[in-house]
């Protein structure tokens, strides 16, 4: 099975060619693509306790160690390109978030047909993007060709997870499929729903501190004005004795 990149990938291909051209940022996305990978290895691993079919066992604990290999050399070049320049730049990884989607696995809740299902999607994504990154990397040659060593790794995945699961569910592939993707799907909007909501929210933030926040500084300031100076004159007709 050959990866091949979605079609807003494409469409976006020339932002992903400005999100990779800064070595800084390039460097910031491979330790962030190191992180995703690892946590993709532990998940895969804990997958391959759990299944009880030996076949499964066995593919996803190559896939785990496949994972962690792409842990280590995300991470060696995310090192060598941040030796070359300073850190502290915007990371864009809405734009080019790399294998994503392993980071929503929640392996204890999945049957071996729903996992399989999950990650044929989410390695299938992965691959598509990583075909991507590999042509607009042309600034980059070793960069781009450890994506393409990686590339081959992500192909397999993808391979064997929907062969698996056409052999465990011959007749329900098409329905896991089709689960697995609405469930994608509204991860995805969950996604851009919080990134918005955390926009609004600084937005927000920022009319009350710079508009609603003086408003009352200047009223409080008027209001003060009014105030006599000195001390108040006690109210009229109330005595200590009275309180007794
Ligand atoms: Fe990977
Ligand atoms: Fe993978």
């Amino acid at each position: 099975m050959r990866a091949a990149p979605s079609t807003v990938d494409i469409l976006l291909t020339p932002v992903h060619r400005w999100v990779w051209a800064d070595v800084q940022r390039r460097a910031r996305k491979m330790l962030r693509f190191s992180e995703t990978e690892a946590d993709g290895a532990r998940d895969i691993t804990r997958a391959a306790e759990v299944t009880r079919d030996p076949t499964l066992r066995r593919l996803y604990l190559r896939h785990a160690d496949d994972e962690q290999r792409h842990a280590f050399l995300f991470n060696r070049r995310g090192r060598e390109l941040l030796d070359s320049s300073r850190a502290g730049v915007f990371e864009a990884n809405w734009l080019a978030p790399g294998e994503r989607g392993l980071d929503d696995l929640e392996v204890g809740t999945e049957n071996d047909e729903s996992l399989l299902a999950f990650l044929y999607l989410s390695e299938k994504a992965a691959a598509g993007r990583f075909v991507v990154y590999g042509r607009v990397l042309g600034c980059d040659p070793q960069t781009g060709a450890m994506f393409a060593r990686i590339l081959e790794d992500e192909e397999f995945h993808m391979t064997y997870t929907r062969k698996q699961l056409a052999r465990l569910s011959p007749r329900r592939q098409g329905l896991r499929l089709w689960q697995a993707r609405a469930g994608r799907l509204w991860k995805a909007y969950l996604r851009v729903a919080t990134a918005i909501a955390a926009l609004m929210g600084t937005a927000m933030l920022a009319i009350q501190y710079f508009l609603i926040l003086p408003l009352f500084a200047v009223l409080a300031k008027r209001a003060a004005r009014r105030e006599p100076e000195g001390f108040s004159r006690p109210r009229a007709g109330r005595t200590l004795e009275g309180q007794s």
